[in-house]
């Protein structure tokens, strides 16, 4: 196992059948969906695009106009585009819809987890998923015929995830409308214990009953929660997002609860079809 000091390890995300990041750059992406090929903002993409903004405008169904750091609109590019659509990861069927808040229902970069969850996860064991959105490692482990665990904050998500995992003829797995800090910690007290857990936070957020949180205030005490859950032989992967979380900031509060040799420290990076890569975030796993 790689420990922090050096040159952090970059993991890619990779494209499938149904997805690929076919350029980036100018602080957009195009990436294709199945059929739809969209054009969103990325802060992360402060660099040139390989292809003239022209050629993203020929190929795109939709556009991702910005209103505030939070909201916006979809700008229609192609007439008859579909605003909700569905695209598969092997056996796994997921709903994808323009939302918004520039999300559609699915973060590809974490393609690279659910590949870790895959090679990790046994039949019966227990998995909790939190800050869980619409469910793509909660389908993956339970694919895998784990027990799975999924807590999110808002009930449209736990909505969605549950249409995902019909359509993907999965079933049982459990929804939980929590605080997913207060939900960690009720399961502590109740003596529960899991064989893997997963946790990617947004940068902040909102609990169950409007609770404010930033990442940077909650990673210890999220990192420490996670421990004290983890039964002997299990694994841990928490992805960050947040420009307030440096890779040395993951580093340092999984040292302060990990030994060095069952920490990996990684940053979440995209290959687009053009050449370019794309940062998605950092990455902390954890196999005991
Ligand atoms: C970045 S998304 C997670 C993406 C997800 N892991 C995936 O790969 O599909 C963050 C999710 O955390 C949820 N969330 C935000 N604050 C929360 C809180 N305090 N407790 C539980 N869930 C929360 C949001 O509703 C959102 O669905």
């Amino acid at each position: 196992m790689n420990t922090f000091a050096g040159s952090p390890l970059r993991e890619y995300g990779l494209p499938w059948s149904d997805y690929e990041l076919l350029d980036a750059g100018d602080g957009k992406k195009l990436e294709r969906w199945g059929e739809i090929i969209t054009i969103r903002p990325d802060l992360q993409a402060n660099f040139k695009s390989n292809l003239l903004y022209i050629e993203w405008l020929e190929m795109a169904n939709w556009e991702f106009e910005e209103q505030s750091s939070i909201q916006g609109f979809w700008k229609n590019i192609k007439a008859h585009s579909p605003e909700q659509w569905m695209i598969s990861y092997g056996k796994l069927n997921f709903n994808l819809k323009l939302t918004k808040f520039k999300h559609v229902g699915l973060f590809p970069e974490q393609q690279d987890n659910w590949r870790f969850i895959q090679e990790q996860v046994n039949p019966g064991q227990k998995i909790l998923n939190l800050f869980a959105y619409t469910g793509a490692a909660s389908l993956v482990a339970r694919a895998n015929g784990a027990e799975v665990v999924h807590v999110d904050s808002i009930k449209q998500m736990l909505t969605w995830a549950n249409n995902n995992m019909e359509r993907s003829s999965l079933s049982d797995i459990k929804w939980v409308l929590e605080d997913a800090l207060k939900f960690a910690q009720r399961e502590l007290k109740r003596g529960n214990k899991y064989d893997g857990i997963i946790m990617d936070p947004p940068a902040w957020g909102l609990g169950a009953k409007g609770e404010k949180w930033k990442l940077e205030n909650h990673l210890a005490s999220l990192i420490a929660i996670a421990h004290d859950l983890m039964n002997p032989k299990a694994f841990l992967i928490l992805n960050t997002y947040s420009p307030k979380v440096t890779l040395a900031d993951l580093a340092e509060a999984a040292e302060q609860t990990f030994s060095a040799t069952e920490i990996d420290i990684k940053q979440l990076w995209m290959p687009a079809k053009t050449g370019n890569e794309l940062f998605c975030g950092n990455l902390l796993r954890v196999i005991r």
